[in-house]
């Protein structure tokens, strides 16, 4: 959205000087894990956007600086750094948007479910946390196992009683950053033109891009497409791997994250026909949860879209998917009602 011009202004985000217009509405973003890997960059980049007024970044700890290096950037938002629990109320109060990059990253040979152990009490704590300060914020989930921690968050929401399904994301847009990035490349189509849904979930064979409904268009073979959907789906082991051992995806997961998070806001905003990928209840499949195109309105999902039609291929990989998407679903709701 970086390259994106405004219609408004004809001006890109990063060309822009100065402060964004007085008619857009104060919006408060918060990121809880904004210290880390991908939380450094999100801060920035969500610094950079127009749409947010209040911009609070929590840690446990490293936020004062993080926060204290962003804040001399010359746009609309104010910064403020919080760090540890107990200051963990004042970041998350009147907040509209609140993004969850906190947790632990892979190393090579792991999986996102070896993750599950620490990262699943991190998101049952912070979104207790979001229940009590800041319950009608969208809530957009980044920390992995995403197949799990968006049904913890949800089961967190409804002991507390504020659950509502309209507001609560599992973040998936960098699998759908990748398979644009990918088939524009295979394709030799221009990238900015491309878009390519990504449904199921966010690990391994359960991340189903739909290259059949891909734009622009391009006749390719059938073994160019199952080699673009196992490249899509094993993206992040191609980072894990390639940083062998200092984590995982960040610089470009940030940039799906602001993505997400504009998204969101424009929704909020009433910008019409805001639509992108992400992992929320659904009635799509006969699973409770699932990634599909996603219709963003005032009150978060303003419509969960269908599948569209599938290639043989794509009806395959969406049977062979359904097992390990439901035993994480279930892992989820299991831990966080233990
Ligand atoms: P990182 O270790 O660099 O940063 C994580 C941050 O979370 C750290 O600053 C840490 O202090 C903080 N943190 C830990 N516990 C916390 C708590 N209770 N409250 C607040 N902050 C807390 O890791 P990273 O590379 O930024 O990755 C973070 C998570 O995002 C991982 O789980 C990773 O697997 C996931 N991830 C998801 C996607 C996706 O597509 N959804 C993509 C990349 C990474
Ligand atoms: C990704 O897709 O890059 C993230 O889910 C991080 C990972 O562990 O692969």
């Amino acid at each position: 959205y970086l390259a994106r011009r405004t219609p408004s202004t004809g001006a890109s985000y990063l060309t822009r000087r100065g402060f964004a217009s007085d008619s857009a509405p104060v919006r408060k973003v918060a990121i809880l894990g904004a210290a880390g890997g991908i939380g450094q960059p999100l801060s920035l980049l969500m610094k950079l956007n127009p749409l947010v007024s209040r911009l609070a970044l929590y840690d446990i700890s490293g936020t004062p600086g993080v926060a204290a290096d962003v804040s001399h950037i010359n746009t609309r938002s104010e910064v403020l750094g919080f760090a540890g629990e107990e200051q963990l109320e004042k970041a998350l109060k009147g907040a509209d948007v609140v993004i969850i990059p906190a947790g632990v990253p892979r190393k090579p040979g792991m999986t996102r479910d070896d993750l599950f152990n620490i990262n699943a009490g991190i998101v049952k704590s912070l979104c207790g946390a979001v229940a009590k300060y800041c319950p009608h914020a969208l809530v957009n989930v980044i920390s992995n196992p995403v197949n799990s921690t968006v049904p913890i968050a949800s089961e967190v929401f409804k002991k507390a009683g504020t659950y509502d399904e309209k507001r609560l994301f599992g973040v998936t847009t960098l699998d759908v950053v990748r398979a644009k990035t990918f088939y524009a490349g295979k394709a030799k189509v221009n990238v900015a033109d491309v878009n390519v849904p990504v449904v199921g979930g966010h690990a391994g064979v359960t991340i189903l891009p739909l290259f059949s409904q891909a734009t622009s268009s391009a006749n390719l073979a059938n073994e160019e497409i199952e080699a673009l959907t196992k490249r899509t789906q094993d993206g992040g082991t191609e980072v894990v791997e390639a940083k062998a051992g200092k984590g995982s995806a960040t610089l470009s997961m940030a940039y799906a994250g602001a993505i997400f998070a504009d998204a969101c806001l424009k929704g909020l905003n009433g910008v019409p026909d805001v639509v992108e990928c992400s992992f929320v209840q659904s009635t799509v499949t006969d699973l409770p949860f699932f990634a599909s195109k996603v219709r963003l309105g005032k009150n978060g999902v303003e419509e969960v879209l269908g599948l569209g039609a599938l290639s043989d291929y794509e009806k395959q990989g969406l049977e062979a998917l359904k097992p390990e998407l439901k035993s994480s679903i279930e892992k989820g709701i299991k831990f966080a009602n233990a």
